[in-house]
């Protein structure tokens, strides 16, 4: 089976980090219209010195609320739940013979992103991201199940640490 129940799934995921009990209880909505990030410019390199820019989507005071959260989610939140559909995208694709989507211009993006709280943006979080990011380009250089699988591990190593919640869900995306 490859597709799995996404509904389902994502409300299992709002165990994740912040105070998303609302959440949880809401009913999941997949149908619902997102804002698209304004594209990054494709010379700059987005690290942890880049600031973070007030008010755009997900930013503190800007939460972008959905039926799943009403309570609105942080840029960061949303830029994850974004990973999860475009790897099980990309993995559709591969297996179909079809191109790669683009993922690490869209990815990159999580190290200027605003978090739920200020102070998930840090040296570790950083660098957890910069070594998720190296799999993400291995995956599009060489879109193998095992460098699918180095991404997952990356979403691993880096939840380990700052945001438990997910992992078990995040485990069974590996390529099997
Ligand atoms: C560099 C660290 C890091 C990496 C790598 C990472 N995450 Fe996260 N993730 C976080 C943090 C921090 C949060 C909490 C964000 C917030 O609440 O603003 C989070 C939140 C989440 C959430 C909960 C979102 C919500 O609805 O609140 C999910 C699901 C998730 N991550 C899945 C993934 C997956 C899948 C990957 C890999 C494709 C991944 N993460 C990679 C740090 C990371």
């Amino acid at each position: 089976m490859r597709t799995l129940a996404l509904p389902f799934v994502i409300s299992l995921l709002l165990v994740a980090c912040g105070e998303q009990t609302a959440a949880a209880k809401a009913p999941a909505d997949t149908q619902q219209t997102l804002p698209d990030f304004a594209p990054l410019p494709a010379d700059v390199e987005v690290t942890l010195a880049t600031p973070l820019v007030p008010g755009v989507p997900g930013s503190p005071g800007h939460l972008i609320k959905s039926s799943r959260n009403p309570n609105g989610d942080s840029e960061l939140a949303y830029l994850m739940r974004l990973f999860v559909d475009d790897l099980r995208d990309a993995r559709v694709k591969v297996d179909a013979g079809e191109p790669l989507p683009k993922l690490y211009d869209r990815h990159r993006r999580m190290r200027a992103a605003w978090p739920s709280k200020a102070d998930q943006r840090n040296e570790r979080f950083d660098t957890m991201a910069v070594g998720y990011l190296g799999a993400v380009r291995a995956f599009e250089a060489d879109a193998t199940p095992a460098n699918y699988n180095n991404i997952i591990t990356a979403c691993i190593a880096c939840h380990s640490g700052a945001c438990g919640g997910p992992i078990e869900f995040i485990d069974s995306m590996k390529w099997q």
